[in-house]
């Protein structure tokens, strides 16, 4: 799995804009939208999509929640949880990965080494993606700085495991994919990009 995490890089036009450079080079990529990107972004390019972060709050009051109905409502296909940029306690992931759940949404959580993800596991995400916060947004890759978490990760953790920070360049992916993870996750070297077509062709 390649999952283009958009993060605040883009949004509006501009995210709408790179989901459909996305799909040109590989439909079954994943996107990491905004909320308020999703139904758009969904109904233009039908790329399968995650929305950043959600709450688990339920339907009714509730001012200002993102909910899980929400992501469901705007064709969302899955979340992300407990990103290095947006940190969640065990109990709130616990209760999110509950809720998303009971609306059949796929649900990938974030950890930042093997102990969480080992507890993460427990909850049952459909990916558990591993990635060392120091060097999410930088030049080098996990794959590089650390294989060891990569293939530790594979072994140690319960679950499919994506894993991402720094991964800009093909030998990176084929490093994970070597070591045993289902794919990758990637943001900066591809929403910075002038031509992120041109990346992700390299990346596929
Ligand atoms: O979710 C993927 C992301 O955190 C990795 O960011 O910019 O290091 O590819 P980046």
């Amino acid at each position: 799995m390649l999952f283009v995490n958009f993060k605040n890089y883009v949004f509006g036009e501009k995210s709408v804009k790179l989901a459909k450079e996305c799909k040109k080079v590989n439909n079954k990529i994943v996107l990491g939208v905004g909320l308020g990107d999703l139904y758009r972004i969904v109904k233009e390019t039908k790329m399968k999509c995650y929305v950043q972060h959600i709450d688990y709050q339920g339907k009714g009051r509730n001012t200002g929640y993102n909910l899980v109905e929400n992501v469901k409502a705007n064709n969302g296909k899955g979340v992300m949880l407990n990103h290095s940029e947006h940190r969640l306690s065990f109990e709130i992931i616990s209760k999110t990965v509950k809720r998303c759940k009971q609306l059949n949404l796929e649900i990938m959580v974030f950890v930042k080494n093997i102990n969480e993800g080992k507890k993460v596991s427990r909850l049952k995400p459909s990916y558990i993606c591993v990635e060392p916060p120091k060097l999410v947004g930088g030049k080098v890759s996990v794959s590089t700085a650390n294989p060891k978490l990569i293939e530790d990760s594979v072994k140690k953790i319960n679950g499919r495991i994506l894993v991402g920070a720094g991964i800009h360049s093909k030998r990176d992916v084929e490093v994970a994919r070597k070591l045993g993870a289902k794919g990758v996750a990637v943001s900066s070297a591809v929403t910075t990009a002038r031509n992120p077509g041109k990346v992700l062709k390299e990346l596929i």
